[in-house]
């Protein structure tokens, strides 16, 4: 089935901006919320390929800082939408040894009892190994940057010992690899202020496909265009 890939170029960590779930639903006359909810197969699927594959951290953006300025009624829905998602999902997702973390501002605007379902999602798996999936919920790449120097100011770090590695240190997860690879469904080529920091070396694979028609072939057709780049990091190729 994926006999095209590379095994020993698996990318480490994959982060994914679902995105095309209120087209999806409007080009089928539905309102736009049935598209989120059609984006949960799309996730499993998708966590599903990574497990099989041996990604080793996967970062889904579900919901942006920015998205709060969608109508009352659709952020209502996601937010509900988010915290059943982690309900019906996470004892399938612990008997398959997946971590499950959450990225984004927890102390700002998510209901408390969405709040209550991502910790204890977080603390049911925290001892997980096989996959790291992280929901990048109420999560802005600024808005993680921001808090980063709030949290560097509030050390009393002096300006002259603030290097990369104190700022990454400070971000909401120090211990997560960069992305690798970084899949953006929807055929919008844009970050939208996901990872801003830690996409800076990322491979970007825009892929035409909405959200909620995107499976794991999906995944590992992006993971083998990742695998015919060239990574460079700045350097010359030797
Ligand atoms: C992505 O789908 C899901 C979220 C941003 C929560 P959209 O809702 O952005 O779908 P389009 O881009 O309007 O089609
Ligand atoms: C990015 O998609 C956020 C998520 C997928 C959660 P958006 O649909 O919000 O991004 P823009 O508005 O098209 O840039
Ligand atoms: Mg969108």
């Amino acid at each position: 089935m994926n006999a095209h890939l590379d095994m020993d170029r698996i990318p480490v960590h994959v982060a994914c901006v679902m995105d095309g779930n209120g087209r999806w639903a409007q080009k089928r006359g539905l309102p736009r919320t049935e598209g989120h909810g059609a984006g949960e197969k799309a996730l499993v699927d998708t966590v599903d390929g990574s497990l099989d594959i041996g990604i080793g951290w996967l970062t889904m953006f579900a919901f942006s800082t920015e998205n709060w300025k969608r109508p009352v009624d659709e952020v209502r829905y996601l937010m509900r939408f988010n915290s059943s998602l982690l309900e019906r999902r996470r004892d399938e997702l612990h008997a398959k040894g997946v971590q499950i973390r959450f990225a984004g501002r927890r102390n700002w605007r998510v209901p408390r009892q969405v709040m209550q379902k991502m910790v204890e999602s977080e603390e049911l798996t925290r001892h997980n190994r096989n996959l790291v999936l992280t929901m990048a919920f109420n999560y802005g790449g600024r808005a993680e940057l921001v808090d980063a120097m709030r949290a560097i100011a509030s050390e009393g770090i002096p300006a002259a010992k603030i290097n990369e590695h104190t700022i990454k240190s400070h971000l909401y997860l120090p211990d997560q690899p960069d992305p690798d690879l970084v899949i953006r469904t929807s055929g919008e080529y844009r970050i939208s202020n996901f990872l801003l920091w830690q996409a800076a070396y990322s491979e970007l694979i825009f892929s035409p496909v909405l959200w909620p028609d995107f499976r794991r072939q999906h995944l590992f057709e992006a993971v083998a265009e990742y695998q015919r780049r060239e990574r460079r990091f700045g350097k010359v190729k030797r």
